[in-house]
């Protein structure tokens, strides 16, 4: 396989507590949530992998050790599959823990996006890297990370993936300022994290991926904590642009935030409608949902 040089390191920020998702994650990390039967962290880290990505680094909290043991050998469940002559689903776990290389930072506190990034310093060291939010899944060819690393490539600056969002959605997001450079492709000119409506620059909203430069350690070592008491990953690439330029992407594919409950019923509609052996019976199954009659459901 071809690898890609310049981007070798992945960080996903995996330290969140779930909370929007209990009861089911009270004693399991949301990560590990399944769209079908795959659990959301591992659309993410596959992205990474299919777009050059050989290092991943997880920084995880209290109580995700689920994670890790999803990406590392069972001996036991592998031993059992071989004996049973189930040879798809063991060939399945293995390219699992084969995937890529793994390591694992511990946030300690829960500072923000900012500070996760900041614990993966020591880590990443003096090379350009990813960072993924898992919540974000995006169905894209070429992956979003690689639509992301070409412009990477071809502007040599830090790109952040953006999506238009509906208006009254923009204070869920990092929202830009910008000017195009083609389509698709802009110039950041400001960033404001979740502003309220009428003060937001525009309805370009920062999407769970970016390519960034090790420059950004010390504009985040200088961040203070927002009113929040967390550290904005936004307000670090704000002190940065005053240095260098950043730029943005509209990535060309399909973003399902997975970080909330009917995001996460969509994303399970539409991984499920695009497995060829799911997709036929299931697409029978909703077809024959009276939605005008919700309980007479079949
Ligand atoms: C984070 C970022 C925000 C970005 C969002 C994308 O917010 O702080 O700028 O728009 O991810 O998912 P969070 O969703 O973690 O609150």
């Amino acid at each position: 396989m071809t690898r890609h040089a310049t981007i070798r390191k992945a960080v996903f920020p995996v330290a969140g507590l779930g909370t929007r998702f209990l009861p089911a994650t009270k004693a399991q990390p949301k990560e590990m949530l399944p769209l079908v039967d795959k659990p959301i962290i591992q659309y993410g880290v596959e992205e990474a992998l299919a777009s050059g990505v050989d290092n991943i680094i997880l920084v995880t909290g209290r109580g995700k050790n689920a994670i890790e043991d999803h990406f590392d050998v069972n001996i036991e469940l592998e031993t059992f599959l071989e004996a049973r002559g189930k040879t798809a689903q063991l060939e399945e776990i293995r390219k699992i823990s084969n995937l890529i290389n793994f390591s694992y930072v511990r946030q300690g506190e829960p500072l923000g996006l900012g500070h996760a990034v900041l614990v993966t310093q020591g880590l990443i060291g003096h090379e350009p890297f990813a960072v993924i939010l898992g919540d974000d899944v995006i169905d894209a060819n070429p992956p979003a990370l690689r639509q992301m690393i070409a412009v990477y490539e071809e502007l040599q600056g830090p790109v952040i993936a953006v999506e238009r969002v509906p208006t009254e959605e923009v204070s869920a997001y990092g929202i830009l300022d910008a000017e195009p450079i083609r389509p698709g492709v802009h110039r950041i000119v400001d960033l404001v994290e979740k502003p309220a409506v009428a003060e937001a620059p525009s309805n370009l909203a920062i999407i769970g991926r970016y390519v960034l430069t090790p420059d950004i350690f010390p504009e985040l070592e200088a961040t203070q904590s927002d009113r929040t008491g967390e550290i904005q990953l936004t307000n670090g690439l704000r002190s940065l642009l005053q240095k260098r330029p950043l730029y943005a992407l509209e990535i060309d594919g399909v973003r399902h935030d997975t970080g909330n409950k009917l995001g996460f019923l969509r994303a399970v509609v539409y991984f499920a409608l695009r497995r060829p052996d799911l997709a036929g019976p299931f697409r029978e199954y909703l077809s024959s949902i009276d939605l005008e009659n919700k309980l007479k459901l079949r």
